[in-house]
C-alpha cells in the first residue's frame, strides 16, 4: 500500500515514511526492490555507471568522530598523490573504460586551488569525453568557482546529518551544519552537478533524523545521493559503536530511488564491505552507479575510513573485470559513458 503510494506520488508523510523505514519483513523489502528497480529501469534501463575513484590524500584537517583518517588518529598512515600519480591513475582508468574520475580526499591544504586547477585542466584536456568529479570537502565559494572554471563537472559533499543536533554529535565543535549546507548551495549555484548524502546507522541517529535527511534532500534536489552503512573504525571515538545494517541501508536505497526517480545512486563500497553481495543487492534496489577504486595499490590500505574496507589487497587491479562480472550477474550492464543525470 505505502510502497505503491510512494511509487505513484514520489512522496509520503513523515508518519508513513517512519512506518516504511521501520517495518520489517522480507515481503516489504522485496516489494520495495521491485518498484525501485522498475523506476531505475524507466530512466536508466539496465545501465550501471562506473566512476573511477582516485583517493588523492589521507591527510585531513578535520576530526570527524566517525572517520578513520580524522586528524586525531595518530595511527593513521598518511599519504598524498602528486599530479603525476593522479594523471597515471586516470590514464590507467581511461584504458579500463572509466569516463568519470572522482578525486576524493581529506581536507588537505597541500591541494591549493592552483594545483587542483592544473590537474583538473590537464584531465579535461587529455580526456575531453570524461567528467571530473571532486570530493574534497568544504572549501570557499571562490575556490569552488576556480575549480569549476578549470573544468570540474561534479562535486560530492555528503551533508552527513541534516539535524543539527546529530551533526554536532558526529563532528568536532569547529564544524557546523550551516557551513556544509552553504557549501552545497554554493556548488549548485556554480553549476556543479551535486551529490549529498549521509551514513545509515550512524551513532545516535534516529528514524526522525533519517526523515530529516530525506526532507533535506528533497529541498536540495541533488543529482547524486550517496548513502552507505556506518562502519566503526577501531581508532576512532566510535570504535565500539554498532554499525549500520544491510537491511536498513537497502530499505533507504529503495525509498530514495522512489522519492528521487532520476537520481544517480551508488551502491557504495561501504555496502560491499558489510556484505559480500551488498553492492549487488544495492543494484537490485535502485542503485545505478558503482565507484571502484583507481588509487595506486600501495596507498589503498591507507585511505582507511572504516574497518575491513574491500578492494585494498593486491588483487585490487582486477576490480574492473570482477565488477563487470558482478554487475552482469546481477542483471545489469556496464555503461562506458560519462553517465550524467537524465
Ligand atoms: N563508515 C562509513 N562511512 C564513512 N564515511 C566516513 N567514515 C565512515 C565510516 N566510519 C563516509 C562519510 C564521508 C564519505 C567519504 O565516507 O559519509 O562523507
Ligand atoms: Fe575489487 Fe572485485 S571489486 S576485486
Amino acid at each position: 500500500m505505502m510502497i505503491e503510494k510512494l511509487y505513484n506520488t514520489g512522496d509520503l508523510s513523515d508518519d508513513e515514511l517512519k512506518m516504511l523505514i521501520t517495518s520489517d519483513g522480507d515481503s516489504v523489502s522485496e516489494q520495495l526492490a521491485m518498484y525501485a528497480d522498475k523506476v531505475r529501469r524507466q530512466h536508466y534501463g539496465d545501465k550501471v555507471f562506473l566512476r573511477g575513484l582516485i583517493e588523492i590524500s589521507s591527510y585531513c584537517k578535520n576530526d570527524c568522530l566517525y572517520c578513520g583518517i580524522r586528524r586525531g588518529n595518530k595511527n593513521a598512515q598518511r599519504y598524498r598523490l602528486d599530479r603525476e600519480q593522479i594523471m597515471s591513475a586516470a590514464e590507467n582508468g581511461y584504458k579500463l573504460g572509466f569516463r568519470t574520475f572522482v578525486m576524493q580526499g581529506g581536507e588537505d591544504a597541500y591541494y591549493t586551488d592552483e594545483l587542483l586547477c592544473e590537474i583538473i585542466a590537464e584531465l579535461k584536456d587529455r580526456y575531453p569525453d570524461c567528467a571530473v568529479t571532486l570530493s574534497l570537502g568544504e572549501r570557499t565559494y571562490e575556490s569552488y568557482k576556480k575549480l569549476r572554471e578549470a573544468g570540474a563537472d561534479r562535486y560530492l559533499l555528503r551533508h552527513e546529518a541534516a539535524d543539527c543536533q546529530l551533526y554536532k554529535k558526529l563532528h568536532p565543535a569547529e564544524m557546523a551544519l550551516d557551513n556544509r549546507v552553504k557549501c552545497l548551495y554554493n556548488l549548485r549555484e556554480l553549476g556543479y552537478q551535486v551529490g549529498a548524502g549521509f551514513m545509515v546507522g550512524a551513532p545516535f541517529q534516529t528514524v526522525e533524523n533519517i526523515i530529516a535527511d530525506l526532507r533535506f534532500l528533497q529541498e536540495l534536489r541533488p543529482q547524486m545521493i550517496g548513502i552507505g552503512p556506518f562502519i566503526p573504525h577501531h581508532d576512532t571515538p566510535f570504535a565500539n559503536e554498532k554499525g549500520g545494517t544491510l537491511e536498513l541501508t537497502l530499505r533507504l536505497l529503495g525509498i530514495i530511488r522512489l522519492m528521487f526517480p532520476k537520481v544517480l545512486l551508488p551502491a557504495t563500497t561501504a555496502l560491499g564491505t558489510i556484505s559480500p553481495i551488498g553492492r549487488e543487492l544495492g543494484l537490485k534496489t535502485g542503485c545505478n552507479v558503482v565507484m571502484p577504486n583507481l588509487s595506486p595499490v600501495d596507498v589503498r590500505k591507507k585511505y582507511d575510513l572504516y574497518d575491513n574496507k574491500i578492494c585494498t589487497g593486491e588483487e585490487a587491479a582486477e576490480c574492473r573485470s570482477c565488477l563487470q562480472r558482478r554487475i552482469e550477474s546481477a542483471g545489469y550492464t556496464v555503461a562506458v559513458e560519462r553517465g550524467d543525470a537524465v
